[in-house]
Formats: C-alpha cells, sequence, structure tokens
C-alpha cells in the first residue's frame, strides 16, 4: 500500500489493519519502527483544525518529523506551478498529506511519493471515513443489518462520500448483510450523485426531507454535516436542526456522528448526550491516523 487517495483505493484487509493498529496506538502500546526517521510534509490548500492538527499530533505521536507548506510564502506566488510545487516537496519528504478543493487533483498531478489525500473537493476523505468506522465499530457490528441515516449535505460532503463507500465495502463482504440507507438533505440532483458514488447498485434507500423521517427509521447510526457553502453554487437554506428533545426521540443505542465542524446542525444541548459520539471521533482522529502513516510507511 503506497498511497491513500480513496476509499476505493483498500481492501478489507487492508482496513482491517489499519483499525488493529489504531486499536494498538488507542490503547497507548508502541509499535517499533525500525528507526525510521521520516520527514512528512503537509500540504494544505484549504482550511482545516482536526485534519491538520491531528496529522500533526499522530506524527508527533510516532516519533515523526514534518513540515507543513504556506501558500501565501511558497514560490507559487512567484508563479510557480503546483506540480513543481509539489515536486519540490517530494525531494524533501518521504510522504504527502495533500489536501486540496481540485477533485482532480490525483488525475492532474504526478506524485512520485507515498501520499495521503485529506480531503479533495467535494470528492473524498478517506482518512476521516476510516476514523468515522473506527468509531462505529465501538458500538456496532458490520456484520449486523444496520441502519444508517445522513443527514445534511449529501452531495457536497466528502466525508459522506468517502464513509457510504467504505460501508458498502462490508455490505458487500459479509453476504447476509443488508444495510439500510436514510438520507435527509436537500435531494436535487441527488440520485444522480448517489448512482456515481454507489456504482449504481441498488439498495434500499429512503430520501426525504423532514428530519422526523428518522423517528420512524429507527437508525443505528446519524451521520451528520454542514453545509459545504464553498462548494455549492446554488443558495440552500436549511431549518434541519438536530436538538437534543429530538435525539431522545431515538433509540438509545443510535449514535450521532459529525466530522465537524458544525454550523446550527446539531445543537449543543446534544453534547452530552450520551448517543453523541462527535467528540471521540475527533479524538479516534489521531490514532487512525498514525495507523495509516505507519501502514503506508512501515508496513507495506
Ligand atoms: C470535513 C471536511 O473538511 O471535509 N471536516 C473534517 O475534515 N473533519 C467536513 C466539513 O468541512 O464540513
Amino acid at each position: 500500500m503506497n498511497k491513500l487517495i480513496s476509499i476505493d483505493d483498500l481492501t478489507i484487509d487492508q482496513i482491517n489493519d489499519i483499525v488493529k493498529i489504531a486499536k494498538i496506538y488507542k490503547d497507548g502500546k508502541l509499535i517499533p519502527t525500525f528507526n525510521l526517521n521520516p520527514v512528512i510534509g503537509i500540504m494544505f490548500f484549504e482550511p482545516s483544525t482536526r485534519t491538520n492538527y491531528s496529522f500533526q499530533t499522530a506524527i508527533h505521536k510516532l516519533g515523526f518529523k514534518f513540515i507543513e507548506y504556506n501558500h501565501d510564502n511558497s514560490s507559487s506566488k512567484k508563479g510557480e506551478s503546483l506540480q513543481d510545487t509539489i515536486s519540490t516537496f517530494e525531494c524533501y519528504c518521504d510522504l504527502i498529506i495533500i489536501r486540496h478543493p481540485d477533485k482532480n487533483i490525483f488525475n492532474d498531478i504526478v506524485f512520485s511519493k507515498p501520499v495521503i489525500n485529506a480531503g479533495n473537493g467535494p470528492e473524498e476523505h478517506p482518512t476521516q471515513a476510516l476514523l468515522d468506522l473506527f468509531t462505529i465499530l465501538d458500538s456496532k457490528d458490520l456484520s449486523d443489518n444496520l441502519k444508517i441515516s445522513f443527514v445534511g449535505d449529501i452531495i457536497c460532503s466528502r466525508t459522506i462520500h468517502s464513509l457510504i463507500k467504505l460501508l458498502e465495502k462490508y455490505n458487500n463482504h459479509y453476504t447476509d448483510t443488508n444495510y439500510t440507507y436514510n438520507f435527509v438533505g436537500y435531494t436535487e440532483l441527488l440520485d444522480k450523485h448517489l448512482e456515481k458514488i454507489l456504482n449504481t447498485k441498488i439498495y434500499p434507500d429512503i430520501r426525504s426531507h423532514d428530519l422526523n423521517n428518522l423517528i420512524e427509521f429507527q437508525p443505528d447510526i446519524i451521520y451528520t454535516t454542514r453545509i459545504q457553502k464553498e462548494r455549492r453554487h446554488f443558495n440552500q437554506h436549511t431549518n434541519i436542526i438536530i436538538d437534543n428533545d429530538f435525539l431522545d426521540k431515538m433509540p438509545e443505542d443510535t449514535i450521532l456522528m459529525h466530522p465537524l465542524p458544525r454550523n446550527n446542525e446539531i445543537h449543543t444541548s446534544c453534547d452530552k448526550n450520551p448517543r453523541s459520539v462527535y467528540y471521540e471521533q475527533m479524538k479516534n482522529g489521531v490514532y487512525i491516523r498514525m495507523a495509516i502513516i505507519y501502514k503506508l510507511l512501515i508496513m507495506d
């Protein structure tokens, strides 16, 4: 494994390896890094708090080093091409972690070193999906018939796209399972988009604009996202807000997830509700990113 650009790059065995390693790190144990001393390049061309700083924390905890790209002080200001800028970083680094607003970045740019996609436009965010999966595994069994609600900006949320792909991998892996999806959000273009993401697989799902739909659906997992204002070419207003009263109408073992940052789609009254796991997702980001780096640079 020398790159993580899309969930499509991963086999179930590789995902299971990453989850296993992340668990070892979460339990506070260390794994030998065989005196490797890599320098990792962090190149973010879009804002980030959790992804960037959890990667930095993961690298520190592994005992490795990183350099961070700063767009405002770089030679891109002198007209250097993106390819040349990235190739320069590749001269100094053993692994590149990149976030970029262009969904085609991995087609347009040639990478000669291992690379991790930390978000390419609206397309994918595989490391987030892996930490989401790691969090789901705390309380759910993927060989059960899971019911999952995606709430929010389903078309433009790369975290949703990668997580659906990841869940579908397990849905196909376990022959007896049949996950059911429920999409609450903005359904314009949704059919076309989901077909693309899910490769036109026919699966049971429910689409709605109404959050109350979840009361009947009784999901095991609710995965919410903010409206991706920076990626939308049309205005979208929402009054989809999950508050604590609503959350208490869900089954006791439902989990409420969000990649964060949130705007107002999850009210802060939910924060102490035992169903809310978004702070746990944040913490798990460090362990899963340690595991991904370990898998790429050391394991194979
Ligand atoms: C997400 C992202 O950047 O796609 N955040 C994250 O990485 N944790 C979600 C978002 O920006 O809404």
